[in-house]
């Protein structure tokens, strides 16, 4: 939620930080500004709108000069976006100006004692009660920006990932985070602030990823210092080399990022399961799992936490594991995990999946899983995220950069990694027969060309698209393996159409979703061949016959559904516990073809950010 962008060094701040927040846009595209120090004085644009909303107004408002910038692109928490609740925010006397991502949660006390103390507030936002305080402190104290930062920083409950200056010392930017990322890149003599790497890849590979409750003071023409909030005690500054680059977060000759990333699934597969599936030597090696695989054979149960798109990810795994490695699952969102008192033991295994490992209520369940002795395991695809930091151990996706708000990559490669890790454990507990194994192993390594196979829809998919674009609602249907696949597909129409979609468990239908059908209403089954296709057959004709719409997902050649159904789409056959990775395909193409045909923003949704840093 919210990107921020900074840039102190001796090339034009301006171009580095508009490109930067475009870049960051998939955090949040409420509104945006930039303050920028000219050489004489502060000067601040912002808006209402996307970044190229921003741009407009600064070349009505200010000049675009200066080697002092930061920027900022917001998903309002408090305050409605408008122009004055954007960021920047400057103090009352004009000197400190600001960018926050996160949420001052003690703002309304701290405000009510700056009102007292003779402050006054332009917005509504928690951020410029954090600027004041700042401010405050700096006077009353008699201090440096740093020392007052760090002691504001201390007052202040809540989560923020900030870059701060005063005009009157443009040589010093400070930040620090505490729940937000924020990552610092070195450069020759120059520096830059940002909340991913992705802002300053073309300049630097070098970064620091700051930790939480750690701040940086970072001055022109020296090193940059790291300290802890709270003691305000020097930290060594951990500089790691960076994995990233310009191409893979650029959107390569497609319409849209959602796109690109959807045509990426096969290569992302097999990013994912390289070094860790040797088919030839029938092994599944994964290093987070050797090291502790007493941890798993031991387990009482798994618990698997994430949200959204992730959580759905959980849902498969729970059907993988259970089946293969006869481990018990329960899969929880992690927003009602974490407040409902559970019954975690140290014999409990917990496995964290997201996409950003940024996902602030997701970070929160681990924690607490993690202080009441749970093994931790993260399944995250952001590199150095702040899940990947706090699990005990892990696996990364390798998607690599997903950008589309809409998750698409992240799911299936998150799907990849868990079947591996179901299988490596099946493999140990001999819950698995070494050829049916085999058979996994090379099946696995297939999916990625039926992914290739079942991208040649795409037309088709079109032509379907076009026409249900205008229905107000959607049911999709599926079983076993594939009801999680039903309600991911219903979640990314919603997502980027804004048409009402629901995901059931087939034979969940006639105990009540049922009712909503008549002619107006297309449902897609995934009806493709498994272990319970004929009552998948049967739930279809159930639909016929009160002359709902029906999308079938069918397995290549199969000619029973194809006569029923008022259109299929088919994908290859497979393995029914892998079949995921292949039906989600088609329900990609469908949502986000509908989305582009209703002229909807596919890349970035109404009201959605690509990481849930607030809860
Ligand atoms: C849907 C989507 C969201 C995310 C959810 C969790 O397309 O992207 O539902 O899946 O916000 O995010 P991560 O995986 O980053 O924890």
């Amino acid at each position: 939620m919210c990107g921020i962008v900074g840039y102190i060094g001796p090339r034009d701040a301006y171009p580095i930080v508009i490109e930067g927040l475009k870049r960051l846009e998939y955090r949040g595209y409420d509104s945006a500004g930039i303050a920028l120090y000219d050489g004489t004085d502060l000067k601040v644009a912002k808006t209402k709108g996307k970044v190229s909303e921003l741009e407009k107004c600064v070349e009505n408002e200010i000049t675009k000069t200066g080697n002092l910038g930061i920027g900022h692109t917001r998903w309002a928490t408090h305050g409605v976006p408008n122009d004055v609740n954007s960021h920047p925010h400057v103090s009352n006397s004009g000197d400190l100006v600001i960018i926050h991502n996160g949420i001052i949660e003690n703002y309304e006390s701290l405000k009510k004692e700056l009102i007292n103390r003779g402050y006054t507030f332009k917005s509504d936002t928690d951020t410029e009660v954090l600027i004041n305080l700042i401010e405050e402190v700096k006077k009353k104290e008699k201090v440096k920006l740093g020392k007052a930062v760090q002691i504001a920083l201390n007052q202040v409950v809540g989560a923020y990932a900030i870059a701060v200056f005063d005009k009157n010392k443009p040589e010093e930017v400070v930040v620090a985070r505490l729940g937000s990322p924020l990552a610092v890149g070195i450069g020759e003599d120059e520096f830059f602030i940002a909340s991913d790497a992705s802002p300053f890849i073309e300049y630097t590979k070098n970064a620091i990823y700051l930790e939480d409750e750690e701040m940086a003071i970072i001055r022109f023409h020296k090193k940059i210092k790291v300290r802890k909030i709270k003691n305000d005690a020097e930290v060594p500054a951990n500089i790691q080399e960076l994995q990233l680059n310009l191409e893979q977060i650029e959107k390569g000759g497609y319409e849209h990022f959602m796109l690109k990333e959807i045509h990426e699934q096969p290569k992302a597969i097999v990013d994912t399961y390289r070094g860790r599936l040797l088919r030839d030597e029938a092994i599944i090696k994964m290093a987070g799992i050797e090291d502790n695989m007493k941890k798993f054979l031991n387990a009482n149960r798994i618990i698997i936490v994430a949200c959204g798109t992730s959580w759905h990810a959980g849902l498969v795994a729970e059907y993988i594991f259970e089946d293969l490695a006869r481990i018990p699952v329960e899969v929880e969102y992690a927003s009602e995990f974490r407040y409902r008192n559970p019954v975690i033991t140290e014999n409990d295994v917990l496995i964290a999946i997201s996409q950003s490992g940024e996902t602030a209520d997701t970070l929160a369940a681990i924690k607490m899983a993690k202080s009441k002795g749970a093994f931790v395991f993260g399944v995250c695809n952001v590199v150095g995220s702040s899940i990947a930091r706090e699990s005990d151990a892990g696996a990364y996706t390798h998607a690599g950069p997903e950008i589309g708000v809409a998750s698409t990559k992240a799911f299936t490669t998150q799907i990849t990694v868990l079947s591996l890790i179901a299988l490596r454990l099946a493999r140990a507990k001999g819950t698995i027969s070494s050829s049916d194994f085999r058979r996994y192993l090379l099946e696995m390594e297939m999916i990625p060309n039926k992914i290739e196979k079942a991208l040649e829809s795409d037309a088709h998919i079109r032509v379907v698209s076009d026409i249900y674009k205008d229905a107000s609602n959607f049911l999709y249907l599926g079983r076993g393996y594939n009801f999680p696949v039903a309600l991911e597909g219903a979640l990314k129409l919603k997502e980027i159409s804004y048409i009402h979609a629901e995901g059931y468990p087939a034979a969940e239908m006639k105990h009540g979703p049922i009712a909503l059908i008549d002619e107006n209403m297309p449902i897609v089954v995934i009806a493709t061949r498994a272990e319970h296709y004929d009552k998948v057959v049967s739930n279809i004709q159930e639909i016929k016959s009160r002359k709902g719409k029906i999308i079938g997902v069918i397995t290549e050649g199969d000619t029973i559904v194809r006569e029923l159904a008022d259109h299929v789409i088919e994908v290859p056959d497979t393995i029914e516990a892998l079949s995921p990775l292949l039906t989600t395909i088609p329900l990609q193409l469908l949502s986000y073809h509908i989305a582009v045909m209703l002229n909807k923003n596919v890349d970035q949704p109404r009201n959605l950010a690509k990481s849930v840093t607030v809860e």
